[in-house]
């Protein structure tokens, strides 16, 4: 158990270790690429190990350089070993979905499986177009272990009945190895594109319009050498604490400003948020720039279907900063926050709940009454889910008594240093913030 006290405010300068997206798909890219790919800012955590992990037991040899840097030793499109056992992908739902597209086009016989969370997670929304792509597919009852014999692959028209960026994704780097192309995905929803921006810098043809991708085979992929900005999903935690905070003033340098993933800041800002966006810059094919963000009293929103992939994993904070909003704000379209690692409409409706929060779960998101105040606090159970946990801690410190939270650990699937960084920059008394001051 781990107890987060009331914090007065949130003052100092931080950067978060680089995107977990962009760095599970450098792996898994850099995997079948033509030589050796490198990956600085590599942001070290469970979900991005188990890309590691995953392209090791393939036979790719991915060298350690130091903390933040990562070399992948490329074998090639079709080079990959098959594996006799099974290729464990931990609780990464990105490491399963993008690896299941690759290995649709290798020959051999390969199966992923995952922990109990992932093994809980749908497969079948893979499963079904990497079959109308030629490839065999088992799943088992829908779930993991997944089971994909490599075939001879043609190109397809697909649909994704869920906006979702590991879906396409998948898609997409299956189409690399079709007889011909071009494969088309078309989405409901913008979601996020770090997988085109790569395969472009990659040499792969890629073509978008609104709602709608397209890929053509490739013969070979050039192996990257990109610096990866500051995960925004890492930064969300401290924005919300600053802005829930009085009195606070957070720097956070180098951040991912991707249009595909900037949703939290978009709805902060509708809400009264104070973040600034500046220095901006463009850094391994990606926006970046600095936040500086402040304290701010907030008026409720709402988020509808086509907002919520652009947010989709902060909606729990969004919850979080929505109960202490002055209004009823409401989430929709937003059903498929049940199939994350945890069902995160009950997940956060249950933590959130349980310390003071006016919020229902509805069948496709929330109905939050704000109060603009200091939450009560009390037990928080992030359930093995790394953002339940993140929401836990931040919600302790804008909380009265506090939060005891139960499965802190868990923040190590996507940001080990999470309660480190917290440590640097929360005041916990006036009289903690005055002494700095006269420094
Ligand atoms: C991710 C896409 C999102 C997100 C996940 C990471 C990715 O999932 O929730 O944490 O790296 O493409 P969906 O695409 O399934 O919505």
């Amino acid at each position: 158990m781990t107890l987060v006290e009331p914090a007065v405010s949130i003052r100092g300068a931080i950067e978060v270790p680089g995107v977990k997206g962009i760095c599970q798909r450098g792996v898994l890219l850099g995997a079948v690429a033509d030589g050796e790919t490198e990956i600085r800012g590599f942001g070290r955590a469970a979900d991005t190990q188990s890309a590691i992990d995953v392209v090791r037991q393939l036979g790719v040899e991915v060298t350690d350089v130091g903390d933040e840097v990562v070399r992948v030793h490329g074998v090639g499109l079709h080079g990959l070993r098959s594996s006799p056992e099974p290729l464990d992908c931990g609780n990464a739902g990105t490491v399963m979905r993008l690896a299941a597209g690759i290995l649709a086009g290798q020959s051999g016989t390969f199966t992923l499986v995952g922990d109990e969370s992932l093994s809980s997670r749908p497969q079948e929304r893979i499963a079904v177009p990497l079959r109308a792509l030629g490839a065999t597919v088992e799943t088992t009852d829908g779930h993991a272990p997944v089971t994909i014999s490599g075939g001879s692959l043609h190109p397809i028209r697909h649909e994704l009945p869920v906006a979702s960026a590991q879906v396409k994704s998948a898609v997409l780097l299956a189409g690399l190895f079709a007889s011909s192309g071009p494969t088309e995905v078309l989405e409901p929803a913008v979601t996020r594109d770090h997988t085109e921006r790569m395969l472009t810098a990659m040499g792969v043809r890629v073509a978008r319009e609104p709602g709608k991708v397209s890929v053509w085979p490739a013969e070979r992929l050039q192996p990257l050498s990109i610096d990866v900005p500051g995960d925004i999903s890492s930064a969300a935690p401290f924005i919300a604490a600053a802005t829930l905070l009085t009195d606070s003033e957070l720097h956070i340098r180098g951040v991912n400003v991707n249009a595909t993933r900037t949703g939290f800041l978009d709805v902060l800002e509708r809400m009264g948020g104070r973040v600034a966006v500046y220095n901006r810059r463009s850094l391994g094919g990606e926006p970046v720039a600095d936040l500086e963000i402040r304290h701010a009293e907030l008026i409720a929103t709402n988020v509808d279907a086509q907002e919520v992939p652009l947010l989709v994993d902060e909606l729990p904070l969004f919850c979080l900063l929505a109960a202490m909003a002055r209004g009823d704000s409401v989430v929709r379209g937003a059903a498929d926050l049940r199939a994350k690692e945890t069902d995160r409409i009950e997940t956060t409706t249950e933590a959130l709940r349980g310390i003071g929060a006016h919020i229902k779960a509805t069948e496709d998101g929330f109905h939050v009454r704000g109060v603009p105040a200091r939450l009560r606090g009390g037990v928080v159970n992030s359930r093995g889910d790394h953002r339940i946990a993140m929401l836990g801690a931040v919600a302790g410190l804008a909380s009265r008594e506090g939060v005891e939270l139960l499965g802190a650990e868990s923040v190590n699937v996507s940001l080990p240093g999470f309660f480190d960084l917290l440590a640097q920059i929360q005041e916990t008394t006036v009289m903690d913030r005055s002494v700095r001051r006269t420094e």
